[in-house]
């Protein structure tokens, strides 16, 4: 039976097997030492030369290999124990040994934490690359934070729904990755660049308390903190106050900390808030960086910005846009409020609508939204679309709303930015586990990548030369 690195300590004068990886292979005189690594940690094996076959097949092992090890669990002598390894008082003196595959050589070192070696290597021979304890952790954390988000809005009465990827378009003022139709001649789906539509529906269909971990995608060039595909928490509520909501997403990351990063300080509890007038009079930004001390690791400095202006002056494109998206409420009594209010001094209507930064980066932003259909066009209309286009593209929303449609708001977190946080790594490809280059392409799977004319026909689509 298969015994894990980091049980090795129970089996003390037993004989046992592991399977994993050869990490190191050291040479000492006539020991061979080699360091198996699995998915717990890594145990020290020790061949002596008195079983002469064993250590010359030992003799041949190499970084990577796949095997299998036979052996007897021992207390290192003193000296040699290593405090820094679970099983690292212990070692096994190998009785058997199979090798299950070889390895070549790795393209790179795979015992430190990577951050010298070029990134284009590093994304190609990915599923190398994560073999190193800095992004195990990474990816196994990760894990444990979706967990208890899922735990945490579990117990709190929320229900956790999937929503379509292959869809329509939602404005959150991004390009849409498009996927054309096969059946539909000329017809395209859009990639949800989130599944704001689809919450907000799910309120119209009286579930209330909506949460869900939902890949996004937005045709945008990648950064430091942008990926075109990204992962949100997600949330949505009927009924809620902005204050109930924002008390939600502070408790849920106050514990958070608290259960899976214990060892680091959140500057300000209550988290502080700040008008968007107040941030950038003050910090001349609408995510400012409240840490005490900015070289301090284990520093968080949460900060709510609220009471954003609703539309903002898009002189590219000679028209106002919403702020955040134009499903937020505007801080008006109704459509005929909104439209003369709009005519007055669009700049000056402020919206329900609330952003959370962390250390610097906007980790979360969401809205109360408008429930008054009649409102929601006016809105819609106000932004340059024509009435017809609006029934085109939002004609849905205005008729779920005519169907009793409770009141409702909520949030999303982007939650890469918040493992690259919590994780201390300069950036979100860090704690993805295949994250995209910066120009949008997956070095490992070689994508995005030519496809067959016959494919193209199918959907009936022509490539325009450049
Ligand atoms: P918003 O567009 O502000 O709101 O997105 C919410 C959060 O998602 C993160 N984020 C990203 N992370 C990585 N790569 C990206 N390209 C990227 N774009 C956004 C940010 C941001 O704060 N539907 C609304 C939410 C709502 O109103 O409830 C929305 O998507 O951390």
């Amino acid at each position: 039976m298969r015994i894990l690195t980091k049980d090795i300590g129970k089996y003390e004068g037993k004989e046992i097997e592991l399977l994993g990886w050869v990490d190191v292979r050291r040479d000492h005189g006539k020991l061979i030492f080699i360091d198996l690594r699995d998915r717990t940690g890594i145990a020290q094996v020790v061949f002596l030369p008195n079983n002469k076959e064993l250590h010359e097949v030992a003799d041949t092992l190499r970084s990577e290999w796949v095997v299998s090890i036979k052996g007897t669990v021992a207390k290192r002598p003193k000296g040699m124990i290593n405090e820094k390894i679970l099983s690292g008082q212990y070692e096994i003196a190998a009785t058997g040994l199979e090798v299950i595959t070889q390895a070549k050589t790795p393209p790179f070192d795979l015992q430190n934490d990577g951050k010298d070696i070029g990134e284009d290597v590093r994304l190609k021979y990915r599923y190398l690359d994560l073999r190193r304890p800095r992004l195990q952790k990474n990816i196994r954390m990760r894990a444990k934070v979706n967990q208890f988000i899922r735990e945490f809005l579990s117990a709190q009465d929320f229900v956790e729904v999937e929503t379509p990827i292959i869809s329509k378009s939602t404005p959150e003022g991004a390009r849409d990755y498009l996927v054309p139709s096969r059946v539909h001649s000329g017809k395209f789906y859009a990639l949800p660049q989130s599944p704001q539509q689809y919450k907000q529906l799910l309120m119209v269909a009286g579930m209330e308390r909506y949460f869900q971990i939902a890949r996004c995608f937005r045709d945008e060039d990648t950064r430091g903190d942008r990926q075109p595909e990204f992962t949100q928490l997600d949330i949505e509520l009927s009924f809620p106050t902005q204050e109930e909501i924002l008390s939600l997403i502070e408790s849920l990351f106050i514990n958070l900390v608290k259960v899976l990063y214990p060892e680091k300080r959140i500057t300000q509890t209550p988290f502080p808030r700040l008008s968007y007038k107040e941030a950038m009079e003050k910090y001349n930004s609408d995510k400012p960086d409240l840490r005490k001390d900015k070289n301090d690791p284990n520093e968080l400095a949460f900060v709510f910005v609220v009471d954003f202006p609703a539309f903002e002056w898009k002189e590219s494109e000679k028209r106002w846009d919403a702020t955040h998206h134009p499903f937020t409420k505007p801080n008006v009594l109704n459509a005929e409020d909104f439209k003369k209010k709009f005519k007055e001094d669009a700049g000056a209507i402020f919206a329900e609508q609330y952003d959370l930064a962390l250390n610097g980066f906007e980790i979360a932003g969401g809205s109360i939204r408008i429930h008054d259909s009649a409102l929601l066009q006016s809105v819609f209309e106000a932004m340059g679309n024509k009435t017809e286009d609006v029934i085109a593209k939002f004609g849905h929303m205005l008729e779920a709303f005519q169907y009793g449609v409770p009141p409702h708001g909520g949030i999303a977190s982007g939650l890469d930015r918040v493992m690259a946080i919590l994780e201390n790594e300069p950036n979100i490809r860090e704690v993805i586990a295949f994250p995209k280059t910066g120009d949008g392409r997956d070095l490992m799977m070689d994508a995005p990548s030519d496809v067959t004319d016959d494919q193209l026909r199918e959907l009936h689509i022509k490539v325009r030369e450049k």
